[in-house]
């Protein structure tokens, strides 16, 4: 868990700016669930053999001797909320995209921390198709908005209760097989939720998941004809994906489409999926609401970060004016400035410590001020100062009047930005 200072969390703030404006454009309103659920919750929906569930929550007796879980994902919070406020009765299709902290018990590295942030959004009440490829779509457009690259779209279909036994029983006809060569918990999930093997991080299970037969293989017609249609659909969007039928998910609710967007960058080593999801049409219902279809997705703010850290962009906010005091007896009256120019909306830094000139000037050089002005006796009486423009040492001669002032700064700020657009 980790503390987040200004300087990196206006990296943050931009992403999270990015996705409220995007995810409006797609008609989805946010929805805010309290961070602990009954624990119950998430082993029903989750899965109780998933190693979200079984290794890594947070779980806890409250006063009242009830088990309680913080939240390790924001699907399962977003399903109990669409049941129990009867959403499907006031709004049949239903759109919805959340933002927080999740909390898993994980070993921690890089891009893998035990308190982190998603940014998700869940689509409920259609089976089409075009439900699965508009929250891809969102995904891309997102990632494509946040300057990032070389990211690759991992595509399968899971298939559903009808075809899904026969994959099953093929898979565990498979696993049997090569039991030996399976890890002691493997041993376990072959009995349990042997799809969960499939997921183990084991490099020597991981090696005989890789051999074993494909799911693709035993979609029945149906389920067929939606991959096929998230396909075509994902065609006509200009959205690149690549068929992986290895690909399983690390959670038990998914039905049909399932996919994720892995990153090749370095920085995130194995911590590689910054956005992942599916469709889920049993959940709602298997949580005691009605029978209603979904699909969502959730990124990892976190890991999002980090990849816009490296491309080197800054989102950091500096003052347009740092104000001077040029002797103690201006003190007053330069405070007095800076507080009626912020209430206008002018961004301000000011020494409340007083302090000598020159101490002043180092801090307005390190705040990055586009401006500084010095307030003395002088510049009191004649209600004139000078603007100085930090970057060049440019200075103009500006009233003191609020209006006026800010009217020169914000003048002055666009004709320098426009210059340095213009030669660079
Ligand atoms: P998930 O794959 O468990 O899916 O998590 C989604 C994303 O959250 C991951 O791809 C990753 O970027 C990020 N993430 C997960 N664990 C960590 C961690 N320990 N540290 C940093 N980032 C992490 C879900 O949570 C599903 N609820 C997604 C979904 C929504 N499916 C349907 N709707």
């Amino acid at each position: 868990m980790r503390d987040l200072l200004p300087g990196e969390i206006e990296l943050w703030q931009h992403v999270e700016g990015l996705a409220r404006e995007l995810f409006g454009r797609y008609g989805y309103g946010e929805l805010r669930t309290p961070m602990v659920e009954d624990t119950a919750l998430f082993v029903r929906s989750v899965g109780e053999e998933t190693d979200i569930v079984g290794k890594e929550m947070y779980t806890f007796d409250d006063k009242a001797g009830r088990s309680l879980s913080m939240r390790p994902e924001g699907t399962a919070p977003a399903a109990r909320a669409y049941i129990e406020h009867s959403v499907a009765t006031q709004e049949p299709l239903t759109r919805w995209f959340y933002m927080g902290p999740m909390f898993r018990y994980e070993r921690m590295q890089t891009g893998r921390y035990r308190q982190f942030s998603q940014i998700g959004a869940e689509a409920y009440g259609s089976k089409d198709a075009a439900q699965d490829v508009e929250v891809m779509d969102m995904v891309a457009r997102f990632l494509q908005a946040l300057g990032l690259q070389d990211i690759t779209l991992n595509l399968n279909s899971l298939g559903d209760e009808v075809c899904r036994p026969q994959y099953h029983a093929k898979l565990v006809e498979y696993l049997q097989a090569h039991k030996p060569e399976l890890c002691e918990d493997c041993h376990r999930r072959l009995e349990t939720n042997p799809l969960r093997v499939l997921d183990c991080k084991n490099p020597k299970c991981q090696a005989v998941a890789a051999q074993g037969p494909s799911v693709l293989d035993f979609l029945c017609e149906p389920c067929k004809a939606h991959f096929d249609d998230v396909q075509r659909k994902l065609t006509a969007l200009e959205i690149r994906f690549v068929v992986n039928p290895r690909m399983v998910r690390g959670l038990d609710y998914y039905t049909r489409t399932v996919f994720e967007f892995v990153a090749s960058h370095p920085a995130l080593s194995t911590a590689s999926t910054v956005s992942a999801g599916g469709r889920y049409d049993k959940l709602v219902k298997s949580l005691g609401g009605p029978d209603t279809p979904a699909v969502g997705f959730a990124c990892g703010l976190d890991r999002l970060v980090l990849l816009l850290k490296e491309s080197g962009k800054s989102f950091a906010q500096v003052p347009d004016l740092f104000i001077a005091a040029a002797d103690p007896g201006s003190h007053d009256a330069a405070f007095a400035l800076a507080g009626r120019l912020r209430h206008q909306g002018l961004r301000v830094d000011f020494d409340t410590r007083g302090g000598s000139l020159k101490s002043q000037m180092k801090r307005a050089d390190k705040s990055g001020a586009h401006f500084t002005l010095v307030l003395g006796e002088l510049e009191r009486t004649s209600g004139q100062a000078k603007l100085k423009q930090m970057s060049n040492g440019q200075q103009w001669e500006t009233s003191l009047e609020p209006a006026a002032l800010i009217a020169t700064v914000r003048t002055r700020k666009a004709e320098s930005a426009s210059g340095a657009s213009s030669q660079g």
